[in-house]
Parts: structure tokens; sequence; C-alpha cells
């Protein structure tokens, strides 16, 4: 393994091991998780929309080291993204922040947290719409099949 690979292998191990983002939120705006049929592995996420942005974002889970710590870069990436721009990633997103090559299988793993970052947006989007309120709601949905 050359050194900039072996960089990103340590890179990714480490937000496995020391998750950023990790854990519940009692105040989310939405709330939405999705698992990889694969192999069962969910991701939950949650996120508080303030002015139409990202205030915070959390995710709980479990599964393999690309599933989790994708999860806990791609969270890092969207806070703070008005909820446009975070629609805007995309996996080109995922795969420049993991900066490794992907089988078709591991890249299933990697793009469960995109998929539960998009549908919750998509979920927030639909709630809002429907309540024609954007700043107190509470949107919750149960599993989808990543
Ligand atoms: Fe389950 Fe990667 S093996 S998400």
């Amino acid at each position: 393994m050359d050194p900039v690979e072996q960089m990103y292998h340590e890179n990714i191990l480490d937000h496995y091991k020391h998750p950023h983002n990790f854990g519940k939120m009692d105040n989310a705006s939405v709330h939405h998780h999705e698992y990889n049929p694969l192999c069962g592995d969910r991701i939950e996420m949650f996120i508080r929309v303030e002015d139409g942005r990202i205030a915070d974002v959390r995710f709980a889970g479990k599964g393999c080291a690309i599933s989790q710590a994708s999860a806990s870069m791609l969270t890092d990436a969207a806070k703070g993204k008005a909820l446009a721009e975070a629609e805007q990633l995309t996996k080109d997103s995922i795969l420049e922040m993991l900066g490794i090559t992907l089988t078709p299988i591991r890249l299933k793993c990697a793009l469960l947290s995109l998929d539960t970052l998009k549908n919750s947006i998509h979920i927030y989007r639909a709630y809002v719409a429907k309540q024609g309120d954007a700043t107190s709601d509470h949107a919750h949905t149960g599993e989808r099949n990543g």
C-alpha cells in the first residue's frame, strides 16, 4: 500500500473508532433510518434544521468500518450547510472523503449514510410542505430499505 493510500485507510479507521457526531438527538427536526439489505447494517440520522440550514446532525447505528466512517465524514461535511447544499453531496463526495477505491459491495456500505441523509432531507421537506411551517416540526419515519 502506498503512503497516501495508507493515510486514507488510517483516516477511515480513525473515524470508525472515534466517530464524529455520533449519538442521538432529542430535538431533531427529522430523524430517519436506513439499512443495507445485504448485511442488515443500519444508520439512523437526526437532523436539526434552523433557518433552512443543518444546525446539527448526528447519527447512530452499527455497521462495517466503511459505513460508519462515511457517516462520520458525511455528517461533518453536512453540518452547517443549507439543505439545498447538503442535497448536492453525491457519491463522488463520499468517495473523495474516503479516498480509496471501493468494490460495488463496499460502495453500498459507503452510500448508506448518503442515502440516509438525502432521504431525511426529502422527508423533512415533504413534512414541512404538508405542515406549512418550517420551524417547529419533527418529522419521523420508519425505515426504508437502503
Ligand atoms: Fe454492512 Fe458494510 S458490511 S454496511
